[in-house]
């Protein structure tokens, strides 16, 4: 297949890539480089650096003849979106919806969109499926929410079938170590924790630890990079043979606390990765897991690769290289 991937130069959007070039399929990657990086580019895909917001760039690069687009290029940091919703507002919904336009215009049938977690907010029943109230907790959270629902839309309108990936907390690097690429600026607690390792960080701050969670810090379910990037081929796959849409869960459904993670990273980089217990940070639930009996189901998906030792393995090959 031919297929445009939009913010395919990130953490996430380059481990889609690769997957999608080791299946043989054809990659176009569209990034403004924002939080994307050079580095992460691979030879094999043709590269358009290019802004969602750059609507004459993005239609031109969508008139390619592509079988699919896969759209990962929004911001994500939760508490950033608190403070600052009007960039999330011109990136995540009016970038979204030039993406939404130029498919319509060219002729691109399937969507695959990088949805999040974050849509459901605090959860009222856990493991959490894909019938849980949607009541996002952030504005953040509500963009890809809404977002969700314009595809609603272009499906009805335009017949453009789509499939809305609700990641839970992506982690790890490529088993194989072909992605070396370090966030910048890291907010999620395992780069934050690789930093500490690394020396690019004095400490961790431990945000909580008076949950009622056996060790009283968050849990959370934490799905391998390369597991997110196989449950984006599935779901193309799922487009292709039944011609429905679907919105579904990645997740690992294995629960991790903060403390076992840290406890983890010191194990396996034997280094003393310094925390410090802190107040709570607002907004975060004491627990957040996924049921994924859902992709299970209708995709043959089950997570691989994130397994404990392999998330922090994978994450301490790459950090290690750049201390
Ligand atoms: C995980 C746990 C923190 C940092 C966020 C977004 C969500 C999704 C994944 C994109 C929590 C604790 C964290 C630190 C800590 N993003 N923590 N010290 O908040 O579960 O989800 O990222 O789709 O939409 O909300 O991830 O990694 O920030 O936190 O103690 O320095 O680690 O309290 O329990 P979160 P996280």
């Amino acid at each position: 297949m031919n297929i445009l991937i939009i913010g395919g130069a990130g953490y996430i959007g380059s481990h889609v890539t690769r997957e999608f070039l080791d299946q043989g399929d054809q990659v176009t990657v569209y990034d403004n480089l924002s939080s994307g990086l050079r580095e992460n580019l691979f030879p094999e895909a043709t590269f358009i650096h290019g802004d969602i917001l750059d609507y004459p760039r993005l239609i031109r690069t969508a008139q390619g003849g592509f079988d699919a687009l896969i759209h990962l290029a929004a911001y994500k940091a939760a508490g950033e979106s608190m403070i600052h919703p009007e960039k999330y507002s011109l990136n995540n919904i009016n970038g979204t919806i030039h993406i939404l336009n130029a498919a319509a215009e060219t002729g691109i049938p399937s969507i695959v969109f990088s949805s999040s977690a974050a849509v459901y907010g605090e959860p009222v029943y856990l493991p959490v499926d894909e019938s849980h109230p949607t009541k996002p907790e952030n504005y953040y959270g509500f963009t890809k929410l809404e977002i969700e629902r314009f595809l609603g839309w272009y499906e009805k309108l335009k017949g453009i079938r789509f499939a809305c990936l609700r990641y839970f907390n992506a982690a790890g690097y490529d088993v194989r170590g072909r992605i070396t690429g370090l966030e910048q600026n890291p907010a999620n607690l395992i780069p934050v924790i690789m930093e500490a390792a690394s020396g690019r960080r004095a400490e961790v701050w431990v945000f909580g630890n008076d949950y009622a969670t056996p060790d009283g810090t968050g849990v959370r379910d934490y799905i391998h990079v390369t597991d997110l990037a196989r449950g984006h081929a599935a779901a193309l796959r799922y487009i292709s043979d039944t011609n429905r849409s679907l919105t579904v869960n990645l997740g690992s459904e294995t629960g991790l606390s903060v403390l076992d993670i840290i406890q983890a990273a010191r194990r396996i980089s034997g280094k003393p990765i310094p925390a410090r217990i802190v107040g709570r940070r607002p907004g975060d639930p004491a627990k957040l897991t996924a049921s994924a009996q859902y992709a299970r189901e209708t995709l043959g998906w089950t997570a691989q690769y994130s397994d404990l030792d392999t998330l922090i393995r994978t994450s301490w090959e790459v950090y290690r290289k750049h201390g």
